[in-house]
């Protein structure tokens, strides 16, 4: 099995806190499209005939493009891959973009899980983030996805500026109201290079504390996991039967294509990134020149990966998972590194399977550093 991912590099304005490739001008789509289908065409090889159980539109802002547009990169998929029978298929979009004929557009383009950028249902939290659409717009926008999608998905931010734990609370309680199948909750980063970074350096924003951070994600695990939402990621949250598949092809090492500028690929051994720049993707697939660099895996990068990625979801870090892929001498320095973090309340072994605990997640970054080579 492997997974596709499309970037689409459009945006209608620029997000405070984000650093995601995109551009705001769509002059150049209809050569992005060509380029990209071509693109998808011709890397239809790299998969060595693998059936694709997961395509994923994720950007930018997918919900920028036409009906036509989506339907020509899936005719592309379709025409030079093996697709399952019954393979996921995201799109995510920005809430001003869900207009009741759109959802149904997508829908007839047998795109079976939509996902949101919600971020807040505050319309101050949206305006601080600089986004494009207000709280009402959230709320009828899901409103309308929830009676056309199955399974459908938002995105919330916590820890935004002057954005404290009641606000939270009424965006957990409202995104349950809702009846969304799945959360993808993000702590605030703040990004280099970013307006918010800029506005925090000038102190003109204001950060919550780490303990106020940490008091809101622990309240998020508690309240979610009441509403029957399990974590089954640090950051993700879904109903029984609603796991993004896609989210655990990539954490659980499934070869993926990323196609699209700064889409990032990987395939058992190598991992490649295209070049972050919508003019010189084009340019180079037109002119059949290279886009991309790699780097080839060393095993103990692959080790590394192994290990973040694992102790991150709820499927642990086996042991004998890492003696069978890794060897010995990798379980050996994973069980003795972990005796170092024994006294401490943030592993649990469940048959040989190491998992974080709550507090252990609070500090998974440190955790998995520390297990790592
Ligand atoms: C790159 S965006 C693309 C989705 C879509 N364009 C949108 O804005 O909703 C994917 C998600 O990453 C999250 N994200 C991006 N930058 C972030 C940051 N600096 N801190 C926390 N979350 C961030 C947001 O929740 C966002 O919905
Ligand atoms: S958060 Fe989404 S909409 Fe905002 S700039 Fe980033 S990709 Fe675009």
């Amino acid at each position: 099995m492997a997974a596709l991912y499309i970037h689409i590099p459009f945006c209608k304005k620029a997000c405070h806190y984000c650093s995601f490739y995109f551009t705001l001008s769509t002059v150049k789509k209809a050569e992005f499209i060509e380029a990209l289908c071509k693109e998808i065409q011709n890397r239809s090889t790299e998969l060595k005939s693998q059936t694709i159980s997961s395509i994923y539109f994720g950007g930018g802002t997918p919900s920028l493009l036409s009906y036509h547009d989506i339907d020509s990169i899936m005719q592309t998929i379709y025409k030079h891959y093996k697709i399952s029978e019954n393979p996921e298929i995201t799109i995510e979009s920005n809430p001003e973009n869900l207009s009741d004929t759109y959802i149904k557009e997508l829908k007839a383009l047998n795109i079976n899980r939509l996902s949101v950028g919600v971020q807040s249902f505050s319309s101050i939290d949206l305006e601080v983030m600089n986004r494009n659409h207000d709280a009402k717009q959230a709320i009828d926008a899901l409103k309308l996805a929830r009676k056309v999608f199955d399974n459908l998905s938002i995105d919330l931010i916590f820890g935004l500026p002057y954005s404290g734990i009641e606000q939270w609370q009424t965006n957990l309680q409202l995104a349950m109201e809702l009846d969304v199948d799945h959360i993808s909750t993000y702590n605030l980063t703040v990004e280099e290079k970013t307006a918010l970074a800029r506005k925090v350096e000038r102190r003109e924003l204001p950060l919550e504390p780490d303990y106020t951070l940490n008091n809101m994600y622990l309240h998020t695990i508690d309240f979610l996991s009441n509403h029957g939402l399990t974590q089954y990621e640090i950051s993700n949250f879904g109903k029984q039967n609603f796991w993004s598949q896609h989210n655990i092809s990539y954490w659980t090492q499934l070869p993926y294509l990323g196609f699209g500028p700064s889409a990032h690929s990987y395939n058992g051994e190598e991992r490649r990134w295209n070049v972050s720049n919508l003019k010189n993707y084009i340019d180079a697939i037109q002119n059949n020149q290279s886009y991309w660099e790699k780097e080839v895996l060393s095993i103990e990068n692959k080790y590394n990966e192994f290990v973040m990625t694992r102790l991150r979801t709820i499927f642990g870090v086996r042991i004998e998972e890492i003696k069978t892929i890794f060897g010995g001498g990798f379980e050996t320095h994973f069980l003795k590194t972990l005796r170092k973090l024994e006294f401490q309340d943030w592993i649990l072994q469940e048959n040989n399977t190491f998992k974080l605990t709550n507090s252990g997640k609070v500090l998974a970054d440190h955790i998995a550093s520390e297990l790592m080579l």
